[in-house]
Parts: structure tokens; C-alpha cells; sequence
């Protein structure tokens, strides 16, 4: 990537005043205290103590220790001018035991974010589920499990309930393709499962509890919340014009960017261009496909890189294979992802075209790059850079008329980067996870001068 120094005439005025600014993060991957306070085991607390599964054996006890210094890190968001911050609550927090009985010191604590973040004048966006399910739920099939959309709107109430009269954004859950990909087809996320048998289920009842969980904040807080939810997506392309390469790149596009969201949006299942989705009929039970519709007031879009797509007879049921960055000579972020800034362009293009999104927010964009620390400064030119250019591109956009109103930086301090572990520093803030003392990185202070201008 070219490491441009920032246009002159690029500044937050071209976004329009009403332009959301904000940064993102996710409870386990910064509170630590993973037993304190009456909390009880989620599948990550269980998965990251097996052996191998997260690299160099790096454990989330402490993390970046934000269920102790959240004021410290909510000072440090209020002196960087950012005026929104994303975070999510931990199910097993509130409730130790999945559903039943409540954990009064795990309220009492995001309460005290919460109306920390509002004395000092940072607006809280609630993320209701960040992959934190309670160990509990997973022993009982965890998102395999249909009883899951019953026991997540309970979840959702109680969020609701005790925090939405001071809560105005809501986000009911954070990339279910991630949570259930990795999580419950690959293995590679918590809780480990494998196969086409524990993720379409997954996926389904996913969906239908999105779809629970809007319905249900709706009702309880009406007038009040905004109320979204948020995927992950990738740019697709196909490596060649060749039929065979650009029908794979369909599929993974089907996959990635359209299983997800197609059914909330009321368009059913995309199982002509994923003909794999055949199998999810076993799951669907009369008046699935209406329940799984809800009418969002925004759409989070998370994107980071592209995918170049070719044919591959091997890979069972989509016949696709991603060609990996590290083969194709690109510039590549420490996740082994391309940098390539025109993905968030094509992105919010292919997703404005959706006509019942109401209103669409990047609630997370980011880079992870080796930093250095030098007396006391991390200078992030490429993370900068990153953020600029995409940014440009996220303009270019909305320019062009795509309803994109907001966008997040993922993240505001390096954290717990799941099963990647501490070694991929996506922050704007750079944590010592010895010391656990804080630098404001040079992108950091970029955003918040960007965000002031
Ligand atoms: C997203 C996750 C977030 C973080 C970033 C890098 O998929 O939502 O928690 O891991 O990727």
C-alpha cells in the first residue's frame, strides 16, 4: 500500500455533521476477570484453557483489564474527540448460569460503563453478543440447540430492561457467519465444532434469534433505541473470467456476504446460488422464514480485506477455494489480510443495493501491523495510512449515494484477538499487556484530530 500522507481537502466535513464516529470493541477480548464477581464460564473461557487452540498459548485472565480500568480507557476515548464507543456485554456475566438466575454485580458493573461513558459525554453502543455464550448453553448443543433463540431473548430482555433507559444504539449480535464458520464448522473458534451438522443449525437458530432479539427490543424500548446488527463481509472476486472461477466466487460471496443477512432482510435463503443451504430444510420449521425477518434501523457492515476466489474440486460443497493473500504479492496486514481499501467501497455498493436496508454503519474497520514502541511513541504510519485510505473509500461511497452513516474503528486498545491471541495489534492505543500501561498510537491521535477538524 502507498503511504500517503492525508489529502487536504479529506476532512470529517465532507461526511456530513450527522456522521456517526465511533470505535469498537468486544467484552472478551479487553475486560480479563474472566471469574470475578459471581461471571461464569463462557465457551471462550473454556476453549482458550485447551491446549493449542490459541496461539502461543496466550490465555484472556487479564487481557487489557478493562473490567478494572474502563475509566482509564473511556478518559482516553473522550481525549481522543471520539464521540461513540461500541462495546458488548457478557452473557455470563449477568447470567452466571446462561438463563434463571441473575448476577446483580455483573448489571451493577455495566451500569457503571455505562454512566461513566455518559458523564463524559461518550455515547454507549450496545453489543448484546460478541461469541461469549455461556459454557452452560454450550453443554446443552449450545446455537445447535433450537431452545437457544428462547434462551437468548431472555438475554436480550434483560439487557433491555436494565439498561435501555440510558442505552440508545443497539447492536443484538456480532457476525454470526464468524461465530458460526469458525466456531462451529472449522473448530477454530470457540467452542470447536466441526461439520455441516452443527453449523447449519447453527446458523439457523442464529438467525432466528437476531431476528428475536430486534423484535423483542423493539418492544420493550420503543420510540427509544435504534436498534441493528452487524456481519462480517468480504469483498469477492474471481481470480479469472473463466465459468469455473467466477461460479465459485458466487458461492463464496453466497457464503459470506448474502446467507447472513438475506433471511433477516425477509429474502429467504440464498440456496440457488449456495445450493449447499438444500440441507438447511431439516432445521426450518413452518413460519421460520417470516420469524427470521426484522426490520432494522441500521445495518453494521464489518469489513477488512477481499478474497480472490478460483475453482477447486476438492472443497466439498462449494467447490471454491480463497486464494490466500500471502500468495498473491499484496500488501498484507500482521492477520495475514490483503490491504486493499476499494473492498469497503464495493462493499457498501453490493449492500445499498439491499432496498429495505434502512441505513447502513462500518462497526468495524481496522488493521493489525507490528508496532514498534520508541520512547514512549508508537509511530503507526501504515495503520494510519490504512485508515485514511479507507476512509476515502467509505466516502467515495456515500458520495455516490449509499446510506452510510457511521463508522467504527475496530479497536480502541490491542486486545485478546481470539484464537490468534495477543499478537495481532489492531489498536488505536497501545497496550503494555505486562504493565498495562497505555500509548495513545500516532493513528490514534490522527482519528481524533480527524474526528475534531
Ligand atoms: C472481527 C471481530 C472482532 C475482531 C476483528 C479483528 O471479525 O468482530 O472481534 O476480532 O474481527
Amino acid at each position: 500500500m502507498e503511504l500517503t500522507t492525508q489529502r487536504e481537502d479529506f476532512n470529517r466535513q465532507n461526511f456530513g455533521d450527522d456522521f456517526i464516529w465511533g470505535v469498537a470493541t468486544a467484552a472478551f477480548q479487553v475486560e480479563g476477570s474472566c471469574d470475578c464477581d459471581g461471571k461464569g464460564e463462557s465457551i471462550w473461557d473454556v476453549f482458550s484453557a485447551k491446549r493449542g487452540k490459541i496461539k502461543n498459548g496466550d490465555k484472556p485472565h487479564i487481557a487489557c483489564d478493562f473490567y478494572n480500568r474502563y475509566k482509564e480507557d473511556i478518559d482516553l476515548i473522550k481525549q481522543l474527540n471520539i464521540p461513540h464507543f461500541r462495546f458488548s456485554i457478557s452473557w455470563s456475566r449477568i447470567l452466571p448460569s446462561g438463563i434463571g438466575e441473575i448476577n446483580q454485580l455483573g448489571i451493577d458493573h455495566y451500569n457503571r460503563v455505562i454512566d461513566y461513558c455518559l458523564e463524559q459525554g461518550v455515547e454507549p453502543w450496545v453489543t448484546i453478543y460478541h461469541w461469549d455464550l455461556p459454557q452452560v448453553l454450550e453443554a446443552k448443543g449450545g446455537w445447535t440447540n433450537r431452545e437457544v433463540v428462547n434462551w437468548f431473548s431472555e438475554f436480550v430482555r434483560i439487557c433491555a430492561s436494565n439498561f435501555g433507559d440510558k442505552v440508545k444504539n443497539w447492536m443484538v449480535m456480532n457476525e454470526p457467519s464468524v461465530f458460526t464458520g469458525a466456531g462451529y464448522f472449522l473448530g477454530v473458534h470457540a467452542p470447536g465444532r466441526l461439520g455441516l451438522g452443527n453449523f447449519l443449525p447453527a446458523v439457523h437458530h442464529a438467525l432466528m434469534s437476531i431476528a428475536a432479539g430486534g423484535r423483542l427490543l423493539r418492544e420493550l424500548l420503543p420510540n427509544t433505541a435504534e436498534i441493528g446488527t452487524t456481519f462480517s463481509c468480504s469483498y469477492i472476486e474471481a481470480k479469472s473470467d473463466k465459468p469455473r472461477d467466477v461460479a465459485a466466487a458466487n458461492q463464496v460471496n453466497t457464503l459470506l456476504n448474502r446467507l447472513y443477512i438475506e433471511p433477516i432482510l425477509g429474502l429467504g435463503y440464498p440456496e440457488k446460488d449456495l445450493p449447499v443451504l438444500k440441507k438447511m430444510k431439516k432445521y426450518i420449521r413452518p413460519g421460520d422464514v417470516e420469524s427470521m425477518q426484522f426490520d432494522f434501523d441500521f445495518i453494521g457492515v464489518q469489513l477488512y480485506t477481499r478474497e480472490i476466489v478460483e475453482y477447486s474440486f476438492l472443497t466439498p460443497y462449494i467447490h471454491a477455494n480463497i486464494v490466500k493473500a500471502k500468495k498473491r504479492n499484496v500488501p498484507l496486514t500482521d492477520m495475514g489480510w490483503e490491504v486493499y481499501p476499494p473492498s469497503i467501497y464495493e462493499i457498501l455498493k453490493q449492500f445499498n443495493q439491499y432496498t429495505n436496508i434502512r441505513k447502513l454503519y462500518i462497526t468495524e474497520n481496522g488493521a493489525a501491523f507490528p508496532d514498534e514502541v520508541n520512547d514512549d511513541a508508537v509511530n503507526d504510519v501504515k495503520r494510519t495510512a490504512y485508515l485514511q485510505e479507507y476512509l476515502q473509500q467509505v466516502l467515495k461511497a456515500k458520495n455516490e449515494g449509499c446510506k452510510v452513516s457511521g463508522y467504527f474503528v475496530w479497536t480502541l486498545t490491542d486486545n485478546f484477538e481470539w484464537a490468534e491471541g495477543y499478537n495481532p495489534r489492531f489498536g488505536l492505543i497501545h497496550v503494555n499487556f505486562d504493565t498495562q500501561q497505555r500509548i495513545i498510537k500516532s493513528s490514534g491521535q490522527w482519528y481524533g484530530d480527524f474526528i475534531k477538524a
